[in-house]
């Protein structure tokens, strides 16, 4: 069984990534940006921006981070990212979610620049996915980091049946559209599960390529796998374990010592997919400039 190693590829990417840095400060005199939004204090999203903001700054980028209370006004949220949007030395914006309750996500969505939305959420960029003009849009991270993950692997998808498990907008709609697209990396018949599919496990068995993106921990059995499959887990389920410090442990959707004795090639958790997230952020951002600036 090969284990996809997320953390490593991510790390080889991020260095592909502080070389480009370099040659486009080199050439243009100036670096990509990134704003990140974070409203309110949640502890989880707190760590994500930190991260974000930390690899920004390994690979030469110009991380900017706008902390907000939790009582922000959407008006308020909406003027800011009117500022960043005219804003020229800022290539990506980034609003991180959950938000507050005050706060409708999908006008914050529509808000920002589609040419600034590194996440990829803007319908502009999902329909565009969705169309297959991959290369005039914005990816959204956790699915582009699969792709990178099948691609840096050599993993054969042209003809293969992926199930993806999960429909969020973030990553299940995007991952489906993606492996369905003629692309080296996918190509694939494409089956998509959710919370009100009947017997799921008689589609997941039938997947050369599972996908599981589901944010139920261990949902994924072994019995619900064809041996030699490929299985993705873009689960991070946190789970009480008494043995550990924080008296917790994070998990996938996949219940990783089953699946592993009958899979061809897996994703760990953590380790697999949460590390590509991050640095898809930075290549996105990385493109965002070179779009602007024609180079
Ligand atoms: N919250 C958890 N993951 C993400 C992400 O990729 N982007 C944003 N904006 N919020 C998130």
């Amino acid at each position: 069984m090969v284990i996809i190693d997320g953390k490593k590829v991510s790390l080889d990417l991020k260095n592909e990534l502080a070389v480009s840095v370099a040659a486009l400060k080199e050439q243009t005199g100036k670096a990509p940006g990134l704003t990140v939004i974070i409203v309110g204090e949640d502890p989880a999203s707190q760590v994500y921006v930190r991260n974000k903001a930390k690899s920004c700054k390994e690979i030469g980028m110009i991380s900017t981070v706008i902390e907000l209370p939790a009582d922000t006004t959407q008006e308020h949220l909406l003027t800011i990212i009117h500022e960043l949007n005219n804003d020229d030395a800022v290539h990506g914006i980034l609003v991180q979610q959950p938000m507050p309750k005050q706060i409708d996500e999908f006008t914050i969505t529509l808000a920002i620049d589609p040419a600034k939305d590194v996440d990829g959420f803007h319908p502009e960029n999902l329909g565009r996915l969705v169309m297959g003009y991959l290369d005039k849009c914005f990816v959204s991270c956790t699915p582009y980091g699969i792709l990178e993950l099948l691609s840096r692997y050599n993993i054969e998808t042209k003809g293969k049946h992926c199930v993806v498990v999960g429909r969020s907008n973030i990553v299940g709609k995007p991952m489906a559209n993606l492996m369905l697209q003629k692309l080296k990396e996918t190509n694939c018949t494409v089956t998509i599960c959710h919370s009100a599919t009947p017997n799921i496990a008689e589609f997941t068995k039938q997947a050369d390529i599972l996908i599981a993106a589901i944010g139920k921990a261990n949902f994924i059995t072994a019995d619900m796998v064809k041996p030699g499959a490929v299985v993705i887990d873009v689960g991070i389920n946190r789970i009480e374990d008494a043995s550990t410090k924080s008296g917790y442990r994070l998990v996938g959707d996949v219940d990783y010592n089953g699946v592993s004795a009958l899979a061809s090639a897996m994703t760990p958790v953590p380790g697999g997919v949460g590390p590509m997230t991050i640095a898809m952020l930075l290549k996105n951002t990385v493109q965002s400039f070179q779009r602007t600036h024609g180079v």
